[in-house]
């Protein structure tokens, strides 16, 4: 329901086990993917989003065929004989913009509806244009949607990012697979989910080197070569990184399962440097506190620096640390609406251009807010679950895109949490 808001009675302590699910931000690229090689593409691990839906929407209207056994998604695109997205859905998801270097890919051309901007920035995609114009792509927009051609088809190219950009970097990927000789990606994207993408678009016949790494090496193969496959999405280290937030923030022990403690790594550092004790395991990672939170200094970074979309949950956790916290916001341009909600129920921030000075508070007040994005909302509820008093988040949506059932995890967890009509 659009006016659903999440009601939480704060003062209390997260302590148990919670199984993250498939990383969203890997999950909707393997199935954009999927338009790559026909047949039943079978994904397995994809969490229960929105924006998974949304994702199924657009694959739908190209003509495919998607069915849901639980987590696993089998996407059937065969028959797919379109290449348009509409605005209908990429105005809603940003994210659609992944089936533009697929479709490319798959019939030469797309017709892909401009993204717009959201709350925490323009979202621009020209690293996308520069990168798939390198490989011989045609752009022109026609009243906001993008027309791209391949007059003379795809070829190899030596691409080099300003910015390791994770979209331009997974659309650069996806059409140079196909293309006619190799393609060099400098300053790529280094994000887990990268790693991801490349694995299932190796496990359809792509030759791919180096993902990971700065530099992606992709020795273009015939489109005709490319076959159907089998793929387990990895984690979503966001989820598992909010969860463990929830836990150094009331004491825990929070336990999260599901996820490699790799994909973490400066996140963990951070807690550790905070007064928390973290131990890991193949696949978990375990977070608990006994004295105070200490502040500490974050600077968002490309992976594998500190990453961008754990700097809410961060910004929390300074705000109830003892001492001053600087965190500062490399990747977005307007990404600390979230601060301005938190300081409704008592934080003590100053925003200054990208940099936000955070000084510890004994004790954050329940209060009204509204989630401005899916981490600030996530943190919104953290923020209930330690703060006085009862708490109410609106605007709920946000959290739905990327948490699959974000109300159940965190009362399992020992949180007083509920979803309830507004009218209520
Ligand atoms: C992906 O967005 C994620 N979304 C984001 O997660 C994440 O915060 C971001 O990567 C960074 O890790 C998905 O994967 C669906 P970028 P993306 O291209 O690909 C600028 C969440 O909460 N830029 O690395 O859009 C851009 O404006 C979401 O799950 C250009 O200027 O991120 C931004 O400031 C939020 N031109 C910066 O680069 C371009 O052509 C990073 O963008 C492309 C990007």
């Amino acid at each position: 329901m659009a006016d659903e808001i999440i009601v939480v009675s704060g003062n209390k302590r997260l302590a148990g086990e919670v199984a993250v699910s498939g990383a969203k931000n890997s999950a909707l690229k393997l199935m954009a993917a999927s338009i790559l090689a026909r047949g039943p593409v079978v994904i397995h691990n994809v969490p229960l989003i929105s924006d998974i839906e949304m994702m199924a929407q657009v694959l739908h209207g190209l003509g495919a065929v998607i069915e849901r056994d639980g987590h696993t998604l089998t996407v059937d695109t065969t028959d797919v004989t379109k290449y348009e997205a509409p605005y209908e859905f990429v105005s809603k998801m940003r994210a659609s913009i992944a089936v533009l270097g697929p479709l490319i890919a798959r019939f030469g051309k797309a017709r892909v509806a401009m993204p717009g901007g959201c709350q925490i920035g323009a979202r621009k995609i020209d690293m996308h244009f520069d990168g798939l114009s390198s490989l011989g792509v045609t752009f022109d927009v026609d009243h906001g949607v993008l027309i791209a051609q391949t007059p003379h088809g795809l070829h190899g190219a030596n691409v080099t990012l300003d910015f390791p950009s994770v979209g331009a970097t997974e659309n650069i990927l996806m059409a140079a697979v196909v293309a006619d000789g190799t393609t060099i990606i400098e300053n790529a994207a280094r994000e887990p989910e990268i790693e991801d993408l490349v694995d299932i678009l190796c496990s359809m016949g792509a030759h791919i080197e180096g993902a990971g790494s700065s530099t992606i090496v992709i020795e273009g193969r015939p489109l005709g070569e490319f076959h159907p496959c089998e793929h387990t999405t990895v984690g979503d280290r966001i989820e598992a990184g909010t969860f463990l937030a929830g836990g150094a923030l009331t004491g825990g022990p929070v336990t999260v399962r599901g996820v490699d403690p790799s994909f973490l790594r400066m996140a963990l550092m951070k807690l550790r440097m905070m007064g928390c004790s973290v131990e890991t395991g193949e696949d978990w990672i375990r977070v608990s506190r006994d004295g105070r939170l200490i502040s500490t200094d974050i600077q968002t970074l490309p992976h594998p620096g500190f990453p961008t979309d754990l700097q809410a949950q961060f910004i929390l956790l300074a705000s109830c640390a003892e001492g001053v916290s600087l965190i500062t916001e490399n990747v977005f341009e307007n990404r600390f609406m979230f601060a301005a909600e938190l300081m409704r129920m008592g934080a003590d921030i100053a925003l200054e251009d990208h940099h936000a000075i955070v000084r510890g508070v004994s004790k954050l007040q329940g209060a009204p807010v509204s989630a401005t994005d899916l981490r600030a909302g996530a943190a919104l509820v953290l923020a209930g679950i330690v703060a006085e008093g009862t708490t109410e988040i609106h605007n709920i949506y946000h959290i739905d895109r990327g948490y699959e059932d974000y109300v159940g995890k965190l009362t399992s967890l020992g949180a007083s949490v509920r979803r309830v009509g507004a009218d209520a």
